[in-house]
């Protein structure tokens, strides 16, 4: 079954039709800037131009940077606050007139990797974290999510550990990968004593293997500690992993 994963980020929109049985991307992704100011209709728009642009009429799974309940996007920490309060499930669908399933970004990169990536088959508690402009989780407990965990806003030196610890906290002081590797581990120590996680896979930009060298033999936790494996294309795959339950007619309630 092909379902169009679409990942809606701070700075980009990107899409493809993926294979929700091997998570394959079966055509080249496709990306828009994200619009700026990222107001709610102009953003529909861009999800309306990708959809158009791989000529598609099934379903569709859309992640957000946000918490999305019921297709209601509840939060907006890196994308216009207009966000806060509305339908984003119900505008997609009006401006696709697709069949149209939203999740939060960090959710749908832990869907993607417990389905075919650094957490397949592992049961226990395992915990995904995004690191990029700012962090997500995605939490499951032998392989179900427990959705819209945001444990990048667990204080931190008197802030969102986000602010702290993300990537564009690195890029934002140019710290070296040493000095934001002492951070992330502040990070990772604080979400350990709290959850006791199994596996922690880590994702977002920080996981393309070319960075993860220079910093994953710097971290240290009791958890398994893996780098995702799916890497920038996991929202798309994820997205169109849980948008699955939309053909099969269910409704979780996401
Ligand atoms: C948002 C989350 C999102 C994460 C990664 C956080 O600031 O609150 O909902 O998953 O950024 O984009």
């Amino acid at each position: 079954m092909t379902i169009l994963g679409i990942d809606v980020g701070g700075s980009g929109i990107k899409a493809a039709p993926v294979d929700i049985t091997t998570g394959e991307l079966l055509a080249e992704r496709h990306r828009f800037d994200t619009p700026q100011p990222s107001k709610p209709k102009a953003v529909a728009e861009t999800v309306a131009d990708l959809v158009h642009h791989f000529e598609w009429h099934g379903p569709i799974g859309v992640t957000m940077p946000a918490r999305v309940k019921k297709g209601v996007t509840l939060t907006a920490a890196n994308i216009d606050k207009k966000w806060i309060g509305t339908n984003a499930g119900q505008l997609f669908a009006q401006a696709t007139g697709c069949p149209t399933l939203v999740l939060n970004d960090a959710d749908a990169a832990g869907v993607a990797e417990m389905s075919f990536g650094a957490g397949k088959d592992r049961m226990g508690l395992v915990l995904m974290l995004t690191f990029g402009t700012g962090i997500g989780s995605g939490l499951f407990i032998d392989g179900i999510l427990v959705p819209n965990t945001e444990l990048g806003h667990l204080k931190l030196h008197g802030d969102k550990a986000e602010a702290y610890a993300a990537d564009s906290a690195r890029k934002r002081n140019a710290l070296t990968w040493e000095a934001w590797a002492t951070r992330a581990q502040e990070y990772l120590d604080h979400i350990e004593f709290l959850f006791a996680p199994d596996l922690i896979i880590l994702g977002g930009g920080i996981s393309r293997p070319k960075r993860m060298r220079k910093y994953l033999h710097l971290l240290h936790t009791q958890a398994d500690l893996l780098p995702a494996q799916l890497q920038n294309e996991a929202g798309i795959i994820g997205a169109a992993s849980a948008a699955r339950i939309l053909a099969d007619g269910h409704d979780f309630g996401f």
